[in-house]
């Protein structure tokens, strides 16, 4: 029994700790506050776990008092008003004290002298459309940052409750449609963290993963431009590029090719490091893959079945895609 309490306390303690998407491993102000939030209440936790085991073996140790029935009252108000009263409030009272200021924190009020980005998330089921406004890009499952410089995430949502979760830069904020909410964050340093959709949000809200990169602000800049710039390669001629424009381009955008609004923006697609929200891997063999299984890889997602459409052709629309990137 001893063993297995051991083994179930120390579980927690090694997992978690570091990884792409720890809390316990922060980048950034606002997830440095939500670590020491959570350092904190698994001390006052310890406290409390340390503090009941030893009146529990005391109980179990001491030899029976005679005491009257007046004397045990008054023996029992004293627990109740000292384990249940003052203890519980004066905890809480303390978590507060450090939980407000971090979720105020993620607020985004105005700061002297700071300039912040603003960037417009939209949950979809299942994946997230990003748009950076003040240079009119669009991408998508890509959630590409400056170094340094603080981040007004402006949330909402096209279809069902999301939530917006990127937990090595700081807490999350649902995404409610019809709704703007908005967070503050910051990445500290360069690096590749991981978000994932956390409020269930259908089948595949597991699926719903959203690939996070802090580069230093030189590399940001380029990475903005260069998609700016941009210009989408001219479709494969023939019924491949009909195919694309009249059936794939209704719901997907690629700049100066097609306006699709419904699915992901598709115009630096063949930039990204994943595929279905970080369903695959965004290679040669994963985009023909999707393609063709996407009903079979990710049940559920608004694209429809492919079953109709020519090998060749779809062999061509892939070779396409895979030259959209800047
Ligand atoms: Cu979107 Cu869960």
């Amino acid at each position: 029994m001893i063993k297995w309490t051991i083994l179930a306390l120390a579980v927690p303690l090694l997992a978690a700790c570091s990884g792409p998407q720890s809390i316990l491993d922060p980048a950034g102000p606002a997830a440095r506050q939500v670590a020491t939030v959570w350092w904190f209440m698994f001390g006052v936790a310890s406290v409390v776990w340390v503090g009941v085991s030893l009146l529990w073996i005391y109980a179990l140790a001491r030899k029976p008092r005679h005491t009257s029935a007046k004397q045990a009252r008054a023996i029992n108000r004293r627990w109740v008003i000292s384990g249940g009263i003052v203890l519980p409030t004066v905890s809480i009272i303390l978590l507060l004290l450090f939980g407000v200021p971090t979720g105020r924190s993620m607020i985004p009020l105005p700061v002297e002298g700071q300039d912040p980005l603003v960037i417009e998330v939209t949950g979809h089921q299942w994946w997230w459309e990003v748009h950076y406004p003040e240079s009119g890009v669009t991408t998508a499952n890509q959630f590409i940052v400056p170094v340094g410089r603080p981040l007004d995430v402006h949330l909402t949502s096209a279809d069902v409750i999301h939530s917006f979760w990127v937990p090595r830069l700081g807490g999350k904020r649902d995404m409610v449609p019809g709704r703007i909410h908005e967070i503050r964050l910051e990445a500290s340093h360069a690096g590749v963290f991981r978000g994932q959709c956390s409020e269930f949000c259908g089948a595949q809200h597991t699926r719903m993963i959203l690939h996070v990169e802090a580069l230093e602000p030189e590399g940001f800049d380029t990475w903005l431009s260069e998609r700016q710039s941009f210009a989408s390669p001219a479709l494969p001629p023939g019924a491949a590029g009909e195919e694309f424009r009249d059936t794939c381009g209704q719901c997907h955008r690629v700049a100066g090719i097609t306006e699709g609004a419904r699915a992901p923006d598709l115009t630096d697609l063949a930039s990204r490091p994943t595929l279905g929200a970080g369903t695959l891997e965004n290679d040669s063999e994963g985009l023909r893959r999707w393609l063709r299984e996407h009903q079979d890889i990710k049940a559920g997602n608004a694209m429809p079945a492919h079953d109709d459409i020519d090998d060749d052709i779809l062999e061509q629309i892939a070779a396409w895609l895979e030259t959209l990137a800047p």
